[in-house]
């Protein structure tokens, strides 16, 4: 996390790592295969960190609509009355295997953001459920082949193409600015006949506790259609099985994929 002096080297071999990659993509030709992070530059909230890359269908006043990359996320469900703790709990999971507890005992870069899924209970009484997904964004350089978790409760998720409305917010994000704000959030989106699904949200934290200023914070909310504007990006196959499938896990299997073990 703390910035170490052996940063500049670590970022000359990345930069190294990340041109021969290019090189090779290129001489490779046009591949359909997605390769993520080659010609993303993250956006300056990303903190000098790897970070899901994305690009920008649509902006409503401080909401973004963004088309996230397929990627794969290191993920863990926690279960707990109260996120901040849940979060607490499923960081240090996320932390184990970032520092050698996977099948390579390889030392990974921190990366951003540091996500957490909430699963809404009841809307009008804003409350969620007592299970939260934390998730740490694997870096550029492994996207391809993320070492395996050794941890039973710690999964590898491919998650695919999605749709994401996204409101920034600064400040600290406490369990309370987090929670009636993510029901306002799902109350401004719907109000205004925009299609999400209401079941569950996502936080994203991009800074550590000790930045005092200019800190970043998101909520996102998943649009339940694809943007029409770029929908041939969906290929037949997602969209039949988007059309055959219904109930939450389904959902959830289809955005966030299934733990591979
Ligand atoms: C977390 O729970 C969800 C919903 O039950 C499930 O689809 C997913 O595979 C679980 N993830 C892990 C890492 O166990
Ligand atoms: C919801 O809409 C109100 C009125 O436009 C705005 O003041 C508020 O910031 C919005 N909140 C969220 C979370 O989108």
């Amino acid at each position: 996390m703390a910035r170490r002096s052996t940063a500049p080297l670590v970022a000359a071999l990345i930069a190294l790592a990340c041109c021969a990659a290019t090189q090779a993509a290129r001489l490779e030709g046009s591949q359909p295969q997605e390769r993520a992070g080659l010609s993303w530059s993250p956006p300056s909230f990303c903190r000098r960190k790897d970070c899901p890359e994305f690009q920008v269908l649509q902006t409503r006043d401080d909401v973004e609509l963004r088309r996230y990359k397929p990627a794969h996320w290191i993920s863990t469900n926690v279960t707990n009355a109260k996120w901040g703790d849940a979060y607490d709990e499923g960081y240090a999971r996320l932390q184990k295997y970032v520092g050698g507890d996977n099948d390579k005992g390889a030392k990974l870069q921190q990366t951003n953001p540091s996500f957490t899924l909430l699963y809404v209970a009841d809307e009008k009484a804003h409350t969620l459920q007592s299970l939260f997904t934390v998730e740490y964004f694997v870096p550029f350089e492994l996207q391809d082949a993320p070492p395996q978790p050794t941890a039973e409760d710690v999964g590898v998720m491919h998650v695919s193409q999605q749709d994401v409305w996204v409101l920034t917010f600064g400040g600290y994000a406490t369990e309370d600015v987090v929670v009636d704000r993510a029901f306002e959030f799902i109350a401004n989106l719907t109000g205004d006949g925009i299609d999400v699904f209401t079941e569950f949200v996502g936080v994203a934290l991009y800074d550590q506790p000790a930045r005092l200023i200019d800190r970043h914070n998101e909520l996102w909310l998943w649009a339940k259609e694809p943007a029409p504007s770029a929908s041939t990006a969906f290929d037949t196959a997602a969209a039949a099985t988007q059309a055959s499938m219904d109930g939450l896990e389904a959902v959830m299997q289809r955005l966030f994929g299934a733990k591979r073990k």
